[in-house]
């Protein structure tokens, strides 16, 4: 996938050269282009921005150098505007935009930009979350290193990406590593218990009532089957079920317990 990014620091996209995304760039998979604003200066003062008609406050950036940067861009494919005014970002429009080949995505500074490029160019305006950030380089961070997981082969592993939260609607739940003791507090009995079937039903059920506590939302919407639902009742009244004492543990006493009950 070509990924060009628009923008006025596009140093700041450098944190894409580490982990996941710099291994993606190392194989291939993913090319970044950068093209700096700032090489398209307005004016022998290198100026971008302009003040704004009807004097509010702040700088909009100007038309002229986004146009000369898109215009240089061979390949655009889907044109993306990063702004808090764009419709927020899922997993399921990340998923979307990790199928196309191309994707160009123009960073705001200061005010903004002028509104006649997102009329002109922009397919789709997105935000990354309700709040404002000083500029679109993070947000395209954000996006490209979310999409970039779900490029095949970018993910040594590609079941990790099922694993992933949002994956089906659902948050991933809770995850442990060794030690099975630490400084007091106990691995859930159902992981280490070697029972196959035992561990992948304990991780629905966490799976489910995770998001149900976490993500009310999210939860409402989830289609369950009648055995996740029997898997969700039970784990929830071995949560009540949980002596003093037992205090987060989630026993795997009390889990047998509740399923004999039930
Ligand atoms: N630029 C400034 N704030 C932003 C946000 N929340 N999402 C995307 N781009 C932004």
């Amino acid at each position: 996938m070509k990924i060009n990014v628009i923008a006025v620091f596009p140093q700041i996209l450098d944190s894409l050269n580490y982990g996941v995304t710099g291994t993606a760039i190392e194989k291939n998979i993913l090319e970044i282009q950068r093209i700096d604003l700032k090489d398209y200066p307005l004016n022998s003062y290198g100026s971008i921005d302009d003040k704004p008609f009807a004097g509010s406050e702040g700088m909009i950036i100007s038309p002229i150098p986004i146009s000369k940067a898109i215009s240089l861009v061979k390949n655009k494919g889907k044109v993306i505007y990063l702004s808090p005014q764009g419709k927020t970002l899922n997993q399921k429009k990340v998923k979307e935009l990790a199928t196309l080949n191309d994707l160009t995505i123009i960073c705001g500074r200061y005010e903004g930009i002028d509104q006649r490029i997102i009329d002109e160019y922009v397919d789709e305006e997105i935000s990354i979350g309700d709040y404002v950030l000083s500029g679109g380089e993070i947000a395209a961070t954000v996006l490209i290193d979310s999409i970039v997981r779900n490029l095949p082969g970018a993910l040594g592993n590609e079941k990790s990406l099922t694993n992933d939260s949002f994956s089906d609607g659902r948050l991933k739940g809770h995850s442990y590593t060794r030690p099975r003791d630490f400084e007091g507090r106990e691995v859930p009995d159902e992981l280490v218990s070697g029972n196959h079937e035992i561990m992948k039903e304990w991780k629905i059920a966490n799976s489910l009532w995770v998001t149900k506590q976490k993500r009310p939302d999210l939860f409402s919407n989830l289609q369950l089957s009648e055995k996740e639902m029997i898997l969700l009742q039970k784990y929830e009244l071995a949560q009540k079920n949980l002596r003093k004492g037992d205090g987060w543990k989630y026993s795997w006493k009390v889990w047998k317990r509740a399923i004999k009950r039930t």
